[in-house]
């Protein structure tokens, strides 16, 4: 069976997810708690709370493994995204050396999760600048990674050709993602929760939610968890305060040989590399080239990925690439509570490039608060934390983004869909109709509307995903217009 998948040429996917073996949820379900997305925040979540005793319901609108998590690079880190300073300077000593103590406690857990199966491995990481004048810059990083607990120390000896200086970090990790998702499915199952994929689940709208529709019925429970990623959330201030954005991974047969350690260089945005697995030697992935969604060129990308990487390695085959979603909280921290619209809804995104780490704390926290404990930086990661607008206001604010992509369809040109080439698709007038259309490699050509139907954004076309992006909050759907992830709700409709 072919499933929804986000990254289906990731590295892990290739090949297909091992997912596809939950039922469907039919008829009315009743939970104590529903957990929306079966991504590693899902499935982390429902296994904290199992383990506390409550009884919990994982919905996967797709297959375990359809989401960002498989499409990920599976480094595992407690490097503030924003540097160490920065979050020093943003947020204090003490709440930053809680923000890398919640991530390490994290790599600790997956660690203490993972089977042989998931090919878990405790390695350094190097954060390095290929020029020198970066030197002092790069000091006081390592100084104040230090200073928030991490075991960083000046490197004189960067294993790479093109570093000319850095800093190395001991006790992070990589794991195989898809792998270890696979065995959180096994561990929820094994503590008595229930899994249902195909199951999408409506975003809930109520103060206090009772019930949401979800697969071809109903699930009724008492809290849910939404652990999908992107915003679900009525609240507008939660879209409004995670722009999406796109990163590209490739995997490469190397000539080189690397230490097994994750590399970062300090670029605006940094490239990544890591070894693929413990037992392919001479696969690396290697990442960046990051953009707003929809506001950069996909190809482009890809290929400015692929020239760095054989500019500064000996690169002997492209085995596959990829890229993948991520949402950026404008105030560097994740969005981790009770959902700022409904007293019983918790939401858990924002997770910029490392929700690996995020999402697995994420996990605990929900857990625990829902259980009635109170935990570290609280009120500093909860979703109510941008304060309360109006909302006419937020929608005020909204426009101009949502405008700005309108603008590019009203006047738009005339569109001759025969033009189309395989993989190639575009938004353009046809027969005076405003149409996104593509032409799937198959030469079936579909037509739809271009606009979002989540707030009526307008769709632009992915040619590297082959999928209709939402520059907005970051939705997507597949080429036939189906909706794959993110905000919407539903597919896109006819032109
Ligand atoms: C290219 C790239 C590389 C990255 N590399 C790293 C890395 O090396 N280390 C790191 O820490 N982080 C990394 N990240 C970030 C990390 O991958 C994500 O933050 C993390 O995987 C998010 O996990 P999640 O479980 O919250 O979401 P997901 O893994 O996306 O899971 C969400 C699930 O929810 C499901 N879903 C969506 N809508 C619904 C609905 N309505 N009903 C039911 N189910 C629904 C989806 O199908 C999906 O399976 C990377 C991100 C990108 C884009
Ligand atoms: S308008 Fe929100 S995702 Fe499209």
């Amino acid at each position: 069976m072919n499933h929804a998948l986000l990254a289906p040429s990731s590295y892990w996917n290739r090949g297909g997810t091992a997912g596809g073996r939950f039922p469907t949820l039919e008829g009315v379900h009743k939970t104590q708690i529903a957990v929306v997305g079966a991504g590693i925040t899902g499935l982390s979540t429902a296994l904290e709370l199992l383990q506390r005793g409550y009884q919990v319901t994982v919905c996967e609108a797709s297959v375990i493994g359809a989401g960002t998590t498989a499409g990920s690079t599976g480094h595992l880190d407690a490097v503030p995204e924003q540097g160490a300073r920065k979050l020093i300077k943003d947020v204090g000593l003490e709440d930053a050396r809680q923000v890398v103590d919640l991530r390490l406690k994290a790599i600790d857990a997956i660690e203490q999760r993972s089977d042989a199966n998931c090919d878990f491995v405790r390695i350094p990481t190097y954060q390095y600048s290929e020029r020198r004048r970066d030197e002092e810059s790069l000091r006081d990083d390592c100084d104040a990674a230090a200073d928030l607990g991490l075991a960083a120390t000046w490197s004189n000896s960067i294993p790479l050709e093109h570093a000319a200086c850095g800093f190395t970090i001991q006790g992070m990790a990589r794991f195989h993602c898809g792998r270890y998702l696979e065995r959180l499915a096994d561990l929820v199952v094994d503590a008595g929760g229930k899994i249902f994929e195909h199951t999408k689940v409506q975003c809930p709208t109520e103060k206090h939610e009772p019930e949401l529709s979800a697969g071809g019925g109903r699930i009724e429970f008492e809290q849910a968890v939404i652990a999908v990623h992107s915003g679900y959330t009525a609240s507008l201030r939660v879209y409004m305060m995670i722009p999406p954005y796109q990163s590209y991974v490739l995997a490469a047969r190397l000539g080189n040989r690397l230490p097994d350690a994750l590399y970062w260089d300090n670029d605006q945005p940094y490239h990544y590399i890591r070894r693929a697995s413990s037992s392919a030697e001479d696969i690396y992935l290697i990442g960046g080239c990051d953009h707003h969604t929809g506001a950069g060129d996909e190809r482009q990308a890809v290929a400015d990925l692929e020239q760095y990487a054989r500019s500064r390695f000996d690169v002997r085959e492209i085995i596959c690439s990829w890229s993948a979603e991520f949402f950026e909280p404008t105030d560097g921290l994740p969005l981790i509570g009770r959902d700022a619209t409904s007293e019983n809804v918790w939401l858990a995104t924002g997770f910029s490039g490392v929700g690996l780490t995020w999402g697995t704390a994420a996990a605990r926290l929900i857990a625990a608060q829902i259980h009635g404990s109170k935990t570290p930086l609280e009120e500093r990661l909860s979703p109510r934390r941008f304060g309360s607008k109006h909302p006419a206001t937020m929608a005020m604010e909204q426009l101009p983004g949502v405008a700005d992509y309108a603008e590019r369809v009203l006047p738009a040109d005339e569109v001759d869909p025969d033009s189309l080439a395989a993989g190639e698709g575009c938004v353009g007038m046809i027969d005076g109709v405003h149409t996104a259309v593509c032409r799937t490699a198959d030469g079936r050509l579909h037509r739809r509307s271009p606009i979002c139907t989540h707030m009526g954004g307008v769709v632009r076309w992915n040619p590297v995903e082959q999928t209709w992006d939402c520059p907005v909050h970051g939705g997507r759907f597949d080429a036939e217009g189906c909706r794959l992830y993110g905000p919407p709700e539903s597919d896109l409709e006819t032109p």
